[in-house]
């Protein structure tokens, strides 16, 4: 049987590279693209090799779009491609539009007219509930969004529920709650944390500036993640799902336990930095799943606790490899020992 394949906007962020890894061990055709930029951004996928192909274009350009879909006839189409940091969001509110809002118009449309048969998964975002007007969110709950990201995310979400019932085409969007792994970009406030503990752990650092302590997410494992979204392309019926683990977390109780698991108390090294706070905060922010657990068999594998350690534990190895390959005649800071 010809296998099924499977076309990924944003194959080099943290999202892509596990979506690929599933559909690869599902035996899929899996096709990628990726922008063209001065210096390599392929490290999340370099260990994929010529498993993936990887083809040149660009969400804000639409021939490079058309092109792709029509040489590659997808069977699914995964828009994971966007500006997604939301304090960028904030200095280059335009570019975030153009990308994370237009961008998804401009795939759809690369999809309609040449391959309006393949599904198509649109990456939407708890960020579209902000201030939120009710809690736990779901489905029904009503948006609100608090930053041009989040606003550009629920232009992309009514963009694709448009081309669902417009065209009829098989267009859907997960609203994903906060997920986070070893392969998340470092100005993400977990990541962020994680790697500045690892470097505080190997005497590199003594400091970790950050922001608004008192936000909550729920935040979840990348890679339990990724495998609804492709649950969702298989429904008889194109349906949007929130996937969340239903917990909420302060970012305080996140440095609590990273500084814990190598053996440092936060308070000691967190310094809080005014310059870091949003000019418009989510304050709280906790899913209800129900529906992807009845119709997607969703269910979070990675507790918050085990999330954590796990992201701890990937970047003192880290640390400790870069440590590794500097010059033998820089002076090495000593390792302390953490446990
Ligand atoms: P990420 O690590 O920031 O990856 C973003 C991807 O988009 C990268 O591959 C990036 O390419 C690509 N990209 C950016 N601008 C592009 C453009 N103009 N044309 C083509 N590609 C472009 O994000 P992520 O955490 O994997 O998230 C995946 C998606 O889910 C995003 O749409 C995000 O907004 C959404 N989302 C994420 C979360 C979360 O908690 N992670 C939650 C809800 C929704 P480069 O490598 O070249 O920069
Ligand atoms: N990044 C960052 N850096 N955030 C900080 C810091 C800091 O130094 N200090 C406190 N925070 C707080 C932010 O103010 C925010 O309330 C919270 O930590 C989480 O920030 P991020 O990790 O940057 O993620 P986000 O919640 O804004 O956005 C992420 O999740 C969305 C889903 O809700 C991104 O992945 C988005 O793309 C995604 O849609």
């Amino acid at each position: 049987m010809k296998p099924r394949t499977a076309l990924i906007t944003g194959i080099t962020g943290q999202d892509g590279s596990y979506l690929a890894e599933h559909l690869l061990d599902l035996d899929y055709r899996v096709v990628g693209i990726t922008r063209r930029t001065s210096s390599h951004a392929d490290g999340r996928i370099q260990h994929l090799g010529d498993r993936v192909e990887l083809f040149g274009a660009d969400l804000l350009d639409q021939t490079s779009l058309l092109s792709i879909v029509d040489q590659v006839q997808p069977d699914e189409v995964y828009n994971l491609a966007a500006q997604s940091f939301v304090t960028t969001s904030w200095q280059q509110p335009v570019l975030t539009g153009e990308v994370t809002a237009l961008g998804v118009t401009r795939l759809l449309e690369a999809a309609r007219l040449a391959c309006p048969t393949a599904r198509v998964y649109q990456a939407s975002s708890s960020e579209m509930f902000g201030n939120v007007t009710e809690t736990p969110q779901n489905e029904r709950t009503p948006f609100y969004p608090r930053s041009p990201y989040g606003i550009s995310k629920l232009y992309g979400h009514w963009i694709a529920v448009n081309y669902r019932e417009s065209y009829g085409m098989f267009v859907t969007s997960g609203i994903l709650f906060n997920h986070e792994s070893p392969r998340r970009g470092r100005e993400f406030v977990t990541r962020k944390i994680t790697h500045q503990v690892a470097r505080i752990a190997h005497g590199l650092d003594r400091e970790l500036r950050l922001g608004n302590l008192d936000a909550r997410r729920d935040w979840g494992y990348a890679p339990d993640y990724v495998r609804t979204m492709r649950e969702m392309l298989q429904r008889a019926q194109p349906q949007d799902y929130v996937v969340a683990t239903g917990e909420t977390h302060s970012v305080r109780e996140f440095c609590e336990l990273a500084f814990s698991e190598v053996g440092l108390d936060w308070e000691d090294h967190v310094v809080r930095d005014p310059s870091l706070l949003r000019p418009a905060e989510v304050d709280c922010l906790v899913g209800d799943a129900s529906a992807a657990r009845r119709d997607l068999g969703w269910t979070p594998g990675v507790g918050f606790a085990d999330l954590v350690r796990i992201m701890v534990e990937a970047d003192v190895m880290l640390v400790a490899r870069e440590l590794e390959r500097r010059p033998t005649d820089e002076p090495l800071a000593a390792v302390p020992k953490w446990r």
